[in-house]
């Protein structure tokens, strides 16, 4: 039998960067967690300290296919997230977003399960408003080679959207801003893991473009933390709310913060920028702030890249 205040959780995607840190905190927090992964980015070295708790089941599942639990809450992160892994098969990308999202919010109308979906920033494409606000529509290209990640997650919070006015589901929507932190894939192109092993291993550092584009960086923990935050708001309030750090910096700044970070000798080398690579990306969180009661983020760059860079050091 359950405790009464436990209760029974799904992360799918738990085997990933983030749903790993998410998995983690619910079960400190005296919660049942199904973790459901396929491992296409995900390991089990992410979530194995987690395989000894009795309150911890790891499902190996593709959400593809529909999936079937008795759970109170189903948290919806599976899908690749960064370019060489979203790109690698574009059609399956697009059926983890389309049909994961539909087999997740079908299984939470049955159960009538709460389900938060990880939405992403990129839903606003290459944003001519700055910084971005949630009543934004976006500037997605819808025929370029991110398009299988990008309106994968916008046709994602569609069926949300649709499913909560159509079937009463209690959905949460929440779009998470550059994310980074331990258990990051070492060579998944992100930008804060290239540029730490670049200059852990003394390689040199390489920009696309010239450097001056921006990005806001998140630490995990901040993210986690809001996740549960948007999870635990009244019914009424479903979103999408942006989560992120606003702070920005340019790519040069940030090489620079990592080669000092680490004593390294890298050099800085500069690329040609890829294809519909967004200029500049940074989240507007005032409704964060108002509605998850008082949400910011509160671990600051530096900070964050020191935690992230001693993961590094113990591959
Ligand atoms: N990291 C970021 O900065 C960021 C930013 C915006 C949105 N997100 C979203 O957050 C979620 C988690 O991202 P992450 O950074 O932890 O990436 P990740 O690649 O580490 O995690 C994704 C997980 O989903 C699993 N997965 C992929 N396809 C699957 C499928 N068909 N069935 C079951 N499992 C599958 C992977 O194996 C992996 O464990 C994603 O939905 C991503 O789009 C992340």
């Amino acid at each position: 039998m359950q405790k009464k205040s436990m209760k029974r959780i799904l992360v799918t995607g738990g085997a990933g960067f983030i749903g790993s840190h998410l998995c983690e905190r619910l079960l400190s927090e005296g919660n049942d967690v199904i973790c459901v992964d396929n491992y296409f980015t995900g390991s089990k070295d992410n979530i194995r300290h987690l395989l000894n708790n009795h309150n911890f089941e790891l499902v190996r599942h593709d959400v593809t296919s529909p999936y079937s639990a008795e759970v109170d809450e189903i948290y919806n992160l599976a899908c690749p997230a960064s370019p060489p892994y979203y790109q690698y098969n574009p059609i399956k990308t697009m059926k983890t977003s389309i049909y994961g999202a539909m087999n997740m919010l079908g299984l939470a109308k049955r159960v009538k399960a709460k389900i938060l979906q990880a939405s992403t920033s990129e839903v606003y494409g290459d944003p001519a408003v700055h910084p971005q606000v949630e009543s934004y529509w976006g500037n997605v290209n819808p025929i370029g080679i991110r398009s299988c990640y990008d309106e994968g997650k916008r046709a994602a919070e569609t069926l949300f959207m649709d499913y909560h006015r159509q079937n009463n589901v209690r959905i949460k929507i929440i779009r998470i801003f550059n994310t980074y932190g331990p258990r990051m894939n070492s060579n998944d192109g992100r930008v804060v893991s290239n540029f730490i092993v670049q200059a852990l291993h003394g390689e040199d550092i390489t920009i696309y473009g010239t450097g001056t584009q921006t990005r806001s960086f998140q630490y995990v923990d901040d993210l986690i933390e809001a996740m549960l935050r948007m999870m635990a708001t009244e019914d009424s309030f479903i979103g999408p709310v942006n989560v992120g750090n606003p702070g920005e910096f340019t790519m040069l700044e940030l090489a620079q913060k990592i080669i000092d970070l680490t004593n390294s000798r890298s050099k800085i080398v500069f690329l040609p920028l890829p294809g519909d690579d967004p200029k500049q990306r940074q989240p507007d969180i005032t409704l964060a702030k108002e509605k998850l009661g008082g949400w910011e983020p509160s671990i600051k760059l530096e900070e964050g890249l020191k935690k992230t860079i001693e993961y590094f050091k113990t591959l």
